[in-house]
């Protein structure tokens, strides 16, 4: 085909993967379970080398998947009926470090481990932080407006993002790479971008902000007897602390269980048991002390039945290792129904007892794995298989997930907190919206992308489907 010819020149043998098995692990996602075919891989190394291939696809009219680390949640960046996927895998300048401005830019590629890095490297800290730091990309944290685990201080990816380069699916550059913190000119189009995934345009660059480096942290990790308990603790800690929580992340009992039984070097912080577990982290001069003072209050009302203070860099960091390990465990109790709701912050404990119970009275055999970043009211409320036979399981996974959606629906939640809508949550995603907001959607998709090819059928249905149904 004259276009793979095209690119094949445009960006030579290290830009260009055409051959199936070197496509393979581009055109799956991190799970495994979602999978498609790509015409052809491209991973230009400069903006204007992506601009080309983008001109190049629409003129011979074919749709583009953009793809960063490929850690997505929600299948976004897997490549469907023949698309040609664009990593921007190369694109991996930080063009500048500006300590004095308190921000950064860096392109699309760079993994954001890297960019905590060169931010350290100038004695600041950029405080988005996940799981998947050593490989999630700047373009992807943008484009799926990530969240994590700091997000209860520092906010998520919108609240960091001060200017961004696009792409447009035409190939035109907008250049948006503001670093100004005010500026009320017009509409303010970064925030288009920033959660499209990929819908409307490549993200090549974005400039972010910076924090001071983060004071010595004190950590603990707490039992705590209810979620409910773990809410108020929340509050008395934010009170007791002058807000300095910087985390606030909740685990049910059994992935505590998991990390411990699966994950190398896990050892129970707690010497008992407890039905659910917090980790909190406060960042201040005086953390240690703020921290104790946040934990004899909770312990006072009764909200915190046993915790234990990290006393060294090494103990926060099995706290973390046990948080973390969940995640990378679950696949050992066989296949997962993952869940990203957020619920108003007064909401989070009827949620929790809501899910679990929707969860033990569909599939008594499987395990909830209920953990998330609860400071935010924003729950995982992950199902693992274990005992229940496959093609149960998987039969009931549509079900179920509805079910979990309604009830965060009528608490007034979300059913996607920070992990996007994808391919995977779609039609969820179309069946829940408010008309009114899906066709002011849906019209913004059509002035930015008329052709529909910029990752046509994620986040919104094919431009076909849409206008069959209007
Ligand atoms: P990809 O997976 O490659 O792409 C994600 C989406 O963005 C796709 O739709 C893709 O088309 C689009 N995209 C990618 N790059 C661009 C670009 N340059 N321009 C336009 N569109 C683009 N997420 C959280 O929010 N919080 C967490 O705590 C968290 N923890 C995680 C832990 C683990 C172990 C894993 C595996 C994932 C976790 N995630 C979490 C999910 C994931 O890391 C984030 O969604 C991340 O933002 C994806 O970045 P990526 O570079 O891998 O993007
Ligand atoms: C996390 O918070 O660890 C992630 O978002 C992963 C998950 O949802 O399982
Ligand atoms: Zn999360």
């Amino acid at each position: 085909m004259a276009l793979l010819e095209r690119l094949r020149d445009l960006l030579g043998p290290s830009g260009f993967v055409a051959d199936g098995e070197d496509r393979a692990p581009f055109e799956r996602d991190w799970t495994g379970v979602y999978r498609g075919e790509a015409l052809a891989v491209a991973m230009p190394s400069a903006v204007d080398e992506l601009r080309a291939v983008v001109r190049l696809a629409a003129e011979a009219g074919i749709a583009i998947v953009p793809q960063g680390g490929n850690t997505g949640m929600c299948a976004g960046a897997v490549p469907r009926e023949r698309s040609l996927l664009l990593s921007t895998k190369r694109l991996d300048a930080i063009r500048s470090v500006d300590p004095r401005d308190w921000s950064v830019t860096a392109e699309a590629g760079v993994v954001l481990a890297d960019l905590q890095a060169a931010a350290q490297s100038v004695d600041r800290f950029f405080p988005l932080r996940l799981g998947s730091e050593g490989s999630a990309t700047i373009g992807g944290l943008v484009s799926t407006n990530a969240g994590g685990t700091r997000a209860v201080r520092y906010g998520v990816m919108r609240d960091l993002v001060l200017g961004l380069e696009v792409v447009l699916p035409d190939g035109r550059l907008w250049n948006g790479l503001s670093r100004l913190r005010k500026d009320v000119t017009g509409y303010d189009l970064r925030h288009l971008f920033i959660g499209a995934e990929g819908t409307l345009g490549i993200v090549t660059a974005a400039t972010l902000r910076l924090y001071p480096a983060e004071p010595a942290i004190a950590s603990a990790f707490c039992g705590v007897p209810s979620v409910a308990s773990a809410m108020e603790f929340l509050d008395i800690a934010r009170q007791k602390s002058c807000d300095a929580i910087v985390t606030f992340e909740i685990m049910s009992k059994p992935c505590i269980d998991l990390a411990a039984a699966h994950v190398d070097g896990v050892r129970r912080p707690l010497a008992g048991e407890h039905r659910w577990h917090v980790l909190v982290e406060i960042a201040a001069h005086d953390g240690a002390a703020r921290l104790e003072s946040c934990l004899v209050g909770a312990m006072e009302r009764g909200v915190v039945a046993d915790a234990v203070i990290a006393q060294s860099l090494a103990d926060a960091a099995g706290f973390w290792r046990i948080r973390e390990g969940v995640v990378e465990a679950q696949p050992r109790l066989g296949l997962s129904i993952k869940h990203d709701v957020s619920v108003p912050l007064d909401a989070v404990a009827a949620f929790c007892e809501r899910a679990e119970a929707e969860m033990r009275r569909r599939l008594p055999a499987s395990i909830p794995l209920f953990l998330g970043h609860c400071g935010d009211g924003n729950i995982h409320a992950n199902l693992a298989q274990a005992r229940t036979p496959a093609d149960i399981f998987t039969a009931s996974t549509a079900r179920l997930t509805a079910a979990i959606h309604d009830i965060a629906e009528a608490l007034g939640g979300s059913i996607s907190a920070e992990h996007g809508i994808g391919f995977k949550k779609r039609d969820e995603f179309l069946a829940r919206t408010d008309p009114v907001e899906f066709d002011l959607m849906s019209r913004i998709k059509r002035a930015l992308d008329p052709a529909d090819k910029m990752n046509p059928g994620v986040l919104m249905p094919p431009m076909q489907q849409r206008e069959a149904a209007e």
